[in-house]
């Protein structure tokens, strides 16, 4: 197949690129590489053997997407949003211009072109709050913040096509908490300014770049009192979205998976596993809760499992380790 991969050149695009090329598709990246480097398509495709098409354009420009289609595309895969959830609470119509008007003209463009497999980045923050763990795609859905809207309002919209046009078939994968690298420590995750998330926080503590991670609240009804989440790694995440292609593929409708390991791991308990596996001492201190955060929550990944035959298998270990490799090669990322 030839897929188009919006958003391709990002963290887990990236990722998604390598593992679609080594499953021997051919590959179109449509970026703005507004928040990522073509160095990541660069190693994607040393790291392959194997080249891929760039198109460096907007998901909301109709003359970039008529370039990316140009090349025959078969199917979609669609990571290409703005993901921060306090820029989104100050700059909302930003967000819902990016991500809700960016998915309405991709819609527009693959079905111009006759295009109808598409494969959906959406977030476990659709859950909000979960009444229990582990979530499973029947919970309650429950928005707080505008990034979280928009990926709901596009699951809405893109259901409502698939409504319409039963030829479409769409996979709406809602991911947990992706985390690590490639274990190659080639590509990996490059956040712009201070990470907000915790593994490229603890990352760039143990290569000296922070000073201590600060770890919000240690009250909560935890086993250790920190916030548990379910940690997933990228490789996992990415191998997840080849096999949501080929469940595109055959399959008319929309339908929604959640992606996780099922696990959930403490803030304390992920430190401890990257200390012991890089040998990198992590300082830390206690601060209040951030707000906004959920005690705890993990996936039930059972409906992605029977549907795609896909299991995550990289352990906690894993995810430090990798993180740890791509961190320690590429201490600025990949800024020169
Ligand atoms: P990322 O920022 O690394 O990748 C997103 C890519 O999209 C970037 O390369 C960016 O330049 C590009 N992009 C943004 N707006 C664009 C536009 N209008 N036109 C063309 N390109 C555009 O983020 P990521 O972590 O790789 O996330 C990929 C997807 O997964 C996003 O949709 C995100 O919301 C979703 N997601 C991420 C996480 C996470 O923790 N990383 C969790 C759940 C869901
Ligand atoms: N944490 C710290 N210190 C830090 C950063 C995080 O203690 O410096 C804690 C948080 O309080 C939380 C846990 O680490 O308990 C995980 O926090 P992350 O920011 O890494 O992840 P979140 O679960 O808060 O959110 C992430 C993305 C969201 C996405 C969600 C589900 O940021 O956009 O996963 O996919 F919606």
């Amino acid at each position: 197949m030839h897929v188009l991969v919006t958003g391709g050149a990002g963290y887990i695009g990236s990722h998604t690129c390598l593992a679609l090329l080594e499953a021997g598709h051919a590959v179109t990246v449509l970026d703005n590489l507004c928040n990522s480097s073509t160095v990541a398509l660069q190693r994607v495709q040393e790291i392959a053997s194997k080249s891929l098409r760039f198109v460096q354009g907007d998901v909301r420009k109709p003359h970039d997407l008529a370039l990316a289609f140009e090349a025959g595309i078969d199917a979609v895969i669609h990571f290409a949003a703005l993901k921060a959830v306090s820029e989104s609470c100050e700059e909302p119509l930003r967000y819902f211009d990016n991500n809700i008007a960016g998915t309405i003209c991709l819609m527009q463009a693959m079905q111009g072109h006759g295009v109808h497999q598409l494969v959906f980045s959406s977030s476990a923050t659709v859950y909000g709050q979960p009444d229990v763990v582990p979530v499973d795609e029947t919970a309650p859905l429950r928005v707080s913040n505008p990034y979280g809207r928009s990926k709901l309002v596009m699951e809405d919209l893109i259901g409502d096509w698939c409504n319409a046009k039963p030829d479409v078939g769409a996979v709406l994968l809602r991911y947990f908490n992706p985390v690590g690298a490639h274990p190659s420590g080639r590509i990996g995750e490059d956040p712009r300014g201070t990470p907000n998330n915790l593994m490229p926080y603890v990352a760039q503590v143990a290569i000296g770049r922070r000073e201590r991670l600060q770890v919000f609240g240690n009250d909560y009804p935890t086993p250790d009192g920190t916030g548990i989440r379910d940690y997933l790694h990228v490789v996992d995440l990415a191998e997840a979205h080849v096999k949501a292609l080929d469940f595109a593929s055959d399959a008319s409708g929309c339908h929604i998976l959640n992606l996780g390991t099922g696990r959930g791991t403490s803030v304390l308990e992920l430190v401890h596993a990257f200390e012991q596996a890089t040998g990198q001492p992590i300082p830390l201190d206690i601060v209040a809760r951030r707000a906004g955060d959920v005690a705890e929550y993990w996936a039930d990944p059972a409906k992605a499992n029977a549907c795609l035959g896909w299991h995550a298998t990289r352990t906690i270990h894993d995810m430090c380790a990798d993180t740890w490799r791509w961190q320690s090669l590429n201490p600025q990322g990949y800024a020169p």
